[in-house]
């Protein structure tokens, strides 16, 4: 038998004024196209923003239904957009931030199971990671180098 380990590290800055200007400004159109969201049912409104390698940058949002498993999660809106207007093209960095109609803004928050995994994918049909940045309205914000980095053996078509 052997042990084997899994690490990965990240940065903590205290607030956004910490970033370089690239990443303030993605992190900004994160958290203002919150208000684009459509959350009526669980009133969390999530933005997301993503620089492409042409240097377009592209956003989404969650879009919930009455339905509830038919809502769609930001990040994944967004890759879904970037891939239809700009095919081909990799996310070199991508901010996602929320608002909490019932709470706190104030730490940030990770992708879902389903979107790590949808990020998984598309970083790797467009063989370039994406560096994942995360922060609430204000406050504390994470930066993942490879968002892959949060779903260790992940399931992918290598398997297929
Ligand atoms: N949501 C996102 O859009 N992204 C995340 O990373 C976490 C959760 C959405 C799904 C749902 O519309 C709402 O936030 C509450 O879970």
């Amino acid at each position: 038998m052997q042990k084997k380990e899994y690490h990965f590290s990240y940065e903590v800055y205290e607030t956004a004024a910490e970033l370089t200007a690239a990443d303030a400004e993605l992190l900004d159109k994160a958290r203002k196209v919150t208000e684009n969201a459509y959350a009526p049912y669980s009133h969390f409104r999530v933005g997301a923003a993503a620089r492409l390698n042409n240097g377009q940058i592209v956003t989404g949002t969650n879009q919930e239904n009455a339905s509830f498993p038919v809502g769609i999660c930001a990040e994944r809106v967004l890759l879904s957009t970037a891939a239809s207007l700009y095919p081909g093209h990799a996310i070199e960095s991508m901010a996602v931030s929320y608002f909490n109609e019932d709470g706190a803004s104030d730490r940030p928050i990770s992708p879902c199971g389903i979107c790590r995994q949808s990020l998984q994918e598309f970083a790797q049909r467009t063989n370039q990671s994406i560096r994942l940045i995360l922060s609430g309205q204000e406050g504390n914000v994470f930066i993942f180098p490879q968002a892959d980095m949060l779903l260790p053996f992940a399931f992918s078509d290598d398997e297929l």
